[in-house]
Formats: C-alpha cells, structure tokens, sequence
C-alpha cells in the first residue's frame, strides 16, 4: 500500500470539490482531490442557472440568503478564475424572463411574483406583449412574464474546464481513482483509501461527492448526510446562425402547468431542461424525458423544432430531505462536508469553495454557513 500525504484531501472532483480545491490553493494549503472522472458528471449535465430569485422556494429563507451572497460573489470568482486558467468562465450576465402560458400559468407566476417581491427581490411584471419585446421569438400564446434582473447563468461546462486548468497550476493534486473509505484514527478522519489500494493522510477530509456523499464508507452510518440522487434529463440544441439568437436571456416558463426552462449560450447553444425524478442512480435519457422538454419548450418558443438536437444526457442532483446543502463540520473531526447542493450547485460554487476554505484556515464555520450544518438532520 503506497502513503500519500496531503495537508487536505476533497473527496470528488466536480464544481463544488474542484472550486473548494482551488480556493485552498491559492492559500498555501497542499491539497489532493480525488474522483474517477473528474468534472463529468452532475457538474457537466447542469445547465448552469444563476436563479436564486426565480427558483426560490417558499419559507427557505437561509438558502435564499445563500444563494444571493453566491450570485453577488460570481463575478469576481468568475474573474479570478478566467485570469488563474487562462481560458472563460463561463458566466453570462444576461438576466432572466420568467413567463406564463395559460391562465392558470399566469396566476401561479403573478403569486410567485407578489412573493418574491415580499422578500425584497427584484422582479418586474410584464405582460404577453411586453415579454415578446425582450424575446421576439417567444410564442404568441405567452400570456405574461416577469422579468429578472439579478438571474443570470453560467456556462458549467466551461466553469468545469476552467476549474480543472486553474488547480493544475496552483499545484492541486488531482487523482483519478474512487475513494474507497475515510480512513479514522479514534474519532477522526485522517485521510483516505483509494480503490486501487493507496492511502493518503491528510489533516483534513473534505467530502464534495454530490450524490454519493451519503456511501461514504469509514464514516459512521449516523454522521453521513441524508443525500438522495434526483435524476435530472437535459437536452443541448444548436440554433441554426439564421435563427441567433433565439433568445438572449434566459427564459423559465411553465406551459400548460409544466416547468421548463431555456439557457442559451453566445455560441449558438440552447440548454433545455429539466425533468425531475427519483429513480436512484439511474442515468438513462427516457423518451418520456425527451419529449415532455421538446414538448414545453416549443409551446412557448416554436422555433424549437427546426434547432438541432445535439445531446440529450441526464444527471443526478444531490437532494437533502430541506432542498439546502450540507457545510462544514460532520460531527467525525477532520472530515468537512461541502455537498447537498441539489438545484443550486453552480450557483453555490463560489460561496461554498469560499465557506469550507474558510473553515478550514480558521477552524470555524463562517455564519453564513451555520444553517447548513449536517447535524441539522440528526437533531431531527
Ligand atoms: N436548477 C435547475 C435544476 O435543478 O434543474
């Protein structure tokens, strides 16, 4: 068995493990990040919203503060990290328009808008006619819309690519091998075990493995969070160069009582998403999937059917029984949690990379994370 050390070993390599590594980096600290398939799953499927105004929930408070402090920290994360890599980070201000179909459509936006309003959040009213000017190509039948400002969205799969060449030079160690269990010393984690049988000491484990956080072996049943797979189906269409842009913001809508919402990307790219289902960690694009999105976007933007269908691919967000992630201190000592992040995961990189580095250079878990404490569930 070969012995690694590190000062700090993350567990998983996506958005939230990489940025969290980079972050630890750029502060002296040697760390080692270790995943299989680094950056290439959840992260890459994601179609990359900055919405904590238009997916806000009611009565989640303590993530809406969250998101926003994430949303107001992506930019300069985004510059920092364009000018470490040397390549875009994918984030394009752009702002969203939320829009309804039907009435029944048009009353559930009006009372989400009354509600987002209520919290401070700034949102605009408008009508069918008033959304069509912002996005020519939206449908005739849209019957309104709201309009937001701070919603913006980020190009995921160039964040990732981004991520990775920013951790290579600031001298990450990035293994790529599935952990096979934290290894404990008493009460503490001390470092891990890889699958291939090497071992890596380190002061400080840092579990960022999105859906599979929870299967961690070597951490007591009772201390590993409550993280469940939600399967998520996403198409990519290209926009043919007579068409661009189709939309130059994003559009969420729901038609006919069915959500989906539309991301387009500079380069001609249309995400579309997502469907929502628990069915473990299954990943297979069902026909189902592909056609209720094929179905609700082109009911608001007809245009869709003449863009190419480039990829249908489906991920796995990693749930929590509040829809809010699990940060800091996981009642092992030296083992962190940075998971949970279900719906929020792009939009919550900076914050999060920002919460645990801090955490980790101070020993204390910074207030904005205290609610996100794992022991939240336990105390249950
Ligand atoms: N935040 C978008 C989704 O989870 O589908």
């Amino acid at each position: 068995m070969t012995g690694l050390t590190a000062d700090v070993v993350v567990v998983g390599a996506g958005l939230i493990g990489l940025a969290t590594a980079w972050r630890l980096a750029a502060d002296g600290i040697q760390v080692t990040v270790c995943d299989p398939t680094p950056g290439t799953q959840t992260s890459t499927v994601a179609a990359g919203m900055l919405a904590p105004v238009t997916e806000v929930e009611y009565g989640e408070d303590d993530l809406l503060a969250l998101n926003l402090a994430s949303v107001a920290a992506w930019p300069s994360f985004a510059a920092e990290l364009q000018d470490a890599a040397g390549v875009p980070a994918g984030l394009h201000q752009t702002g969203t328009l939320a829009v309804a179909y039907d009435v029944d459509d048009a009353a559930a936006l009006r009372r989400l808008a009354d509600y987002q309003r209520r919290l401070g959040l700034e949102v605009e009213e408008l009508s069918g006619r008033e959304s069509r000017q912002r996005e020519p190509m939206l449908a005739q039948g849209v019957s309104g819309g709201v309009w937001v400002p701070g919603d913006h969205s980020v190009d995921n799969r160039q964040a990732v690519t981004a991520l990775l060449r920013a951790v290579e030079v600031s001298g990450v160690t990035l293994i790529r091998e599935r952990v096979a269990r934290v290894i404990t010393s008493g009460t503490t984690a001390v470092g891990v075990q890889l699958e291939n049988g090497d071992s890596i000491h380190a002061g400080q484990v840092i579990g960022a493995a999105g859906p599979w956080s929870g299967q961690l072996d070597g951490v007591p049943q009772e201390l590993r969070p409550p993280v469940r797979p939600v399967k998520g189906e996403v198409l990519r269409l290209r926009v043919p160069e007579a068409y661009r842009p189709a939309l130059t913001h994003t559009v969420r809508a729901t038609a006919r009582g069915f959500s989906v919402y539309l991301v387009p990307r500079p380069g001609g790219e249309l995400v579309v998403g997502a469907t929502s289902t628990e069915l473990g960690y299954d990943t297979r694009v069902l026909a189902g999937g592909v056609f209720a999105l094929l179905r609700d976007a082109r009911t608001v933007l007809p245009i869709t059917d003449e863009l190419e269908l480039v990829e249908a691919i489906a991920g796995l967000r990693p749930a929590t029984p509040d829809n809010a992630p699990v940060l800091g201190p996981s009642g092992l000592d030296g083992l962190l949690w940075a998971t949970g992040h279900y719906r929020n995961g792009v939009l919550l990189t900076p914050i999060t990379a920002q919460i645990i580095a801090e955490t980790v250079r101070t020993g204390v878990l910074p207030e904005l994370g205290k609610p996100f404490l794992a022991g939240r569930f336990t105390a249950r």
